[in-house]
């Protein structure tokens, strides 16, 4: 199955999701990372690995004009399903509408709590023994599409968000490529 992976920054989960596809029995491939952030870190990475990569700046053509574009790559480069990877705007209905049930993200929270931004502050705040990260399908509605799975982490005393958030990427890392798999075999 071909996978089109969008980011906006450092991509260190659109790296786990690609080594994840070098091993010999993973059911997807990466065809494309695509970027709204021409100097994201993980567009040059993937770039590097020999995947097509693709940014547009939605800045001066406005969204509707900017997710044609995005939709017209990444059915150019035959891409079956979607995967959301630090990607930092808002998709519009039409979009989601577009890749229905084939828009895939991950989120550092163990939804239905935490959805937007912060999690791991708002987490401490409250008070939480446990955080961790969620992979769901993306419809309209923010970080509110079924769960696929989640991975959980303690959360200790003395952790800040800094602390926290890097317990989390570890299991983020390992739990994108498994139900990223799941689903598309699904
Ligand atoms: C991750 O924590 C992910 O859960 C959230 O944004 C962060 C992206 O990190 N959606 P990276 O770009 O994958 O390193």
């Amino acid at each position: 199955v071909k996978v089109g992976i969008l980011l906006s920054g450092r991509g260190s989960n659109m790296q786990a999701l690609v080594r994840a596809a070098q091993g010999s029995d993973c059911p997807y491939e990466v065809v494309l990372v695509a970027s709204d952030k021409p100097d994201a870190p993980g567009l040059a990475w993937a770039a590097e690995q020999g995947i097509a990569t693709f940014s547009l700046s939605p800045k001066g053509i406005g969204k509707p004009a900017f997710e044609a574009e995005m939709t017209a790559m990444l059915r150019h480069a035959e891409v079956e399903v979607v995967a959301l990877a630090g990607y930092m705007r808002l998709l519009s209905d039409r979009f989601v509408g577009d890749w229905r049930g084939r828009i895939v993200n991950i989120h550092p929270s163990l939804l239905p709590k935490y959805k937007g931004l912060d999690t791991h502050a708002r987490a401490i705040a409250a008070g939480d023994a446990v955080a961790g990260c969620s992979v769901h399908v993306v419809t309209e509605e923010l970080d509110a599409g079924a769960v696929l799975g989640q991975a959980e982490v303690p959360i200790h005393p003395g952790d800040d968000a800094d602390s926290l958030a890097a317990r989390v990427l570890i299991e983020e890392h390992r739990l994108y490529p498994r139900i990223l798999s799941e689903f598309v075999r699904s």
